[in-house]
Order: C-alpha cells, then sequence, then structure tokens
C-alpha cells in the first residue's frame, strides 16, 4: 500500500483526500515509478473542478512527476529499475508510487535535479511546442505573453527571450513584475490596472505583437487580439479566469486577418516521437543554461489542498513542487 490524493467527486480544494491504495505491479507496456517529486499544474484544477470532465472515481489528479523506475512490466525496452524517469500529462501523479506507460515517461539526464525535472516536463513542453510549433519564434518578433511570473510564464519569457524575442509579460503585481523582467522579460504590464493594448502599441511603435500567448482566457481575449499585428497569431491556451465561450470568427477578420489557436500539449506528446522531441528540446536549453527554472514553492504532497488555494489565489510564482 501506498499514499495517494484522491478525489471522491469534483469540488473546492477541501475534496482533495490523503488516501492509502494499493499501487500494484506494472502491467505490459508499464513501469513502476517511486515518485522524488511532483509538480503542480493549474490543469490539476481544471480537472478537480470539474472543467475538464472526470468521471472515474475515485481518482487520483497529478499530471506531472519525476522520481526512480521501481519495477518494468513485461515487453518493456529501455528503461531499467534505479534509473531516474520522468513526465509530463499522465493523470495520476498525487501519489508516493504509480504504473504509467513506459512510453510516456522520458530518462532525466544528469545535471537536472528531481525536483527540477517535476517542476519543468508539463510546463517547459508546453512552453516548447508554443514558441517552436504554434507560432515559430523568429528573432526580432516582439511577442506578449501572461502570467509572465508563473510556472509556464518564467519558462516561455526565458526561451523566448534566448530565441532573440522582445518579450512583453503581463503580470499581476509589481513583485511578479520583477521576476518576470529577471526571467527574459523585456517590458511588463500590469495587466490588472493597465491597457494592455494601449501599452502594447506604445512599446511596439504603433505596430502590435506577432504573436500572443494568453493563459489567461475568458478576461483577457479582447486585450490579446486587439494588441497582434495584421495577421498576427492569438493562442489562447488556458483558462485561469474561466473558458472563452461565445466566439465569432468575423472579429479575427475585423481586427486584421489574424489567426487563432487552442493547442494543447495532449496533441503535442501524443505520439513518441512528437514527446521525444519536445523533452529533448527542453532538456537542450536547461542543460545549456538558457532557462533556468525557478522553483517558487514546495508543499508535502499530503499538504496538496493548501497548494491548489495558493495556486488558485495567485499566490504562487514560477513552478510548484508537491514532495512525497
Ligand atoms: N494548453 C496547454 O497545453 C497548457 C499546458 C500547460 C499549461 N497551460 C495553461 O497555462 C497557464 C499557466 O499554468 P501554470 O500551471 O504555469 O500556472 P501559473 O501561471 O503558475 O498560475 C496561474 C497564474 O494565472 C494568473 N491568473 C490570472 N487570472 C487568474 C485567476 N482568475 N485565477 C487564478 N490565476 C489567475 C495568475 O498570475 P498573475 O497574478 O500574474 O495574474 C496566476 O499566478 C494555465 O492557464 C494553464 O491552464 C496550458
Amino acid at each position: 500500500m501506498s499514499m495517494a490524493i484522491r478525489i471522491h467527486q469534483t469540488g473546492g480544494a477541501d475534496v482533495l483526500k490523503w488516501e492509502d491504495r494499493d499501487v500494484g505491479s506494472p502491467a505490459p507496456g508499464e513501469v513502476k515509478i517511486r515518485h522524488a517529486a511532483v509538480g503542480l499544474n493549474f490543469i490539476d484544477v481544471y480537472m478537480r473542478t470539474g472543467l475538464y470532465p472526470v468521471t472515474d472515481f475515485p481518482f487520483t489528479l497529478g499530471m506531472e512527476g519525476s522520481g526512480v523506475v521501481e519495477a518494468v512490466g513485461d515487453g518493456v525496452d529501455g528503461f531499467s529499475v534505479g534509473e531516474r524517469v520522468a513526465y509530463p500529462m499522465n493523470p495520476g501523479a498525487y501519489a508516493e508510487e504509480r504504473v504509467v506507460p513506459a512510453a510516456r515517461v522520458v530518462k532525466i539526464p544528469d545535471g537536472i535535479s528531481d525536483n527540477e525535472a517535476a517542476a519543468m516536463m508539463l510546463k517547459g513542453m508546453t512552453a516548447q511546442y508554443l514558441l517552436r510549433r504554434t507560432y515559430r519564434v523568429q528573432p526580432g518578433d516582439n511577442i506578449l505573453l501572461y502570467a509572465a511570473a508563473g510556472g509556464v510564464g518564467l519558462i516561455l519569457s526565458q526561451w523566448a527571450k534566448h530565441l532573440g524575442a522582445t518579450v512583453i509579460g503581463c503580470v499581476g503585481s509589481e513583485e511578479k513584475g520583477a521576476l518576470a523582467k529577471a526571467n527574459g522579460c523585456d517590458h511588463t504590464i500590469l495587466y490588472r490596472d493597465e491597457n494592455v493594448a494601449e501599452r502594447v502599441r506604445d512599446l511596439t511603435n504603433g505596430e502590435g505583437v506577432a504573436v500572443a500567448y494568453d493563459s489567461i482566457g475568458k478576461a483577457t481575449l479582447e486585450s490579446s487580439l486587439d494588441s497582434l499585428k495584421p495577421f498576427g497569431t492569438f493562442v489562447t491556451f488556458g483558462n485561469a479566469s474561466g473558458p472563452i465561450t461565445d466566439f465569432n470568427p468575423g472579429v479575427l477578420a475585423a481586427k486584421g486577418s489574424l489567426y487563432l489557436t487552442r493547442p494543447t500539449l495532449a496533441t503535442h506528446t501524443a505520439t513518441r516521437d512528437l514527446l521525444e522531441d519536445s523533452a529533448n528540446e527542453l532538456f537542450d536549453v536547461v542543460s545549456g543554461g538558457h532557462v533556468k527554472i525557478n522553483i517558487g514553492q514546495t508543499y508535502a504532497l499530503s499538504d496538496t489542498a493548501k497548494a491548489h488555494e495558493d495556486l488558485e489565489g495567485r499566490r504562487t510564482t514560477g513552478s510548484t513542487v508537491l514532495l512525497p
């Protein structure tokens, strides 16, 4: 038996329960991992609240973790007991131990710690596909992003800067602005107080940005569209303020033949090739010192409810790691 944080229904942070359960042995094609660290992500909140459907209760939340292979199922090639591994986007991470398909796991390179791996797989691979696949950032591009001091935000800002972009980051407070500027943002906007589109026009000589990476959703839809230059790309990839529901595509024409996409890491890691390509690019920029993984806070895994409350309350910065 080993402990996990499970939910028996969707709801507030109080539905997160610390419980004993039987993990069992890995099935064919699976590995069993003892977690060293577990990553906290905003998608965990969407699943806990039911915004993203969960139907199979009791359900172990958590999408990202790092640890050591404890056992290997039949037919698994390339992983052995004792190896350090990590993964993004696999429900069931809020646990001391778990089984997971070997095809979803990668080895952690030397020089990257277990905590860093748990803090960077999901958020960093998201940054990778946003910057390198969804809209391929070019040197000299002006780009806009939100929650610049958050988990994805700090990685996205550093990586975009490394690619040669001028990075405009929206932040919720002065303190977060200072952190974002120390991590790749050339300019910051206090988006709860300032007019984002006006500031963006000022900062770009009236031109607008080539791409807006928007993880906030409902609250920032307009400011993102109004900040883009003609033919610019609006990437809406999160719902921190709530999902965008009604949308009229005619707006894209009126605002300058804009492009809109709503991507997810699930598609961008759906095959082994996509997963490895993304993980390898991430490991390269981190190992090369171009992107530093900022762990803003850690919690005991048993205290995950508090971590959820802080993430939802906008009190965290950088990545959050839960320790079994
Ligand atoms: N589509 C994908 O593939 C994908 C993958 C990973 C993450 N995401 C999205 O990326 C975003 C960032 O994820 P993360 O885990 O790194 O979280 P995070 O950015 O560390 O935390 C969320 C931040 O969003 C901002 N925010 C704005 N309005 C908010 C509200 N009403 N409630 C709570 N926070 C609000 C806050 O920053 P300020 O105080 O600066 O406003 C808060 O700190 C999330 O929207 C997530 O869903 C999408």
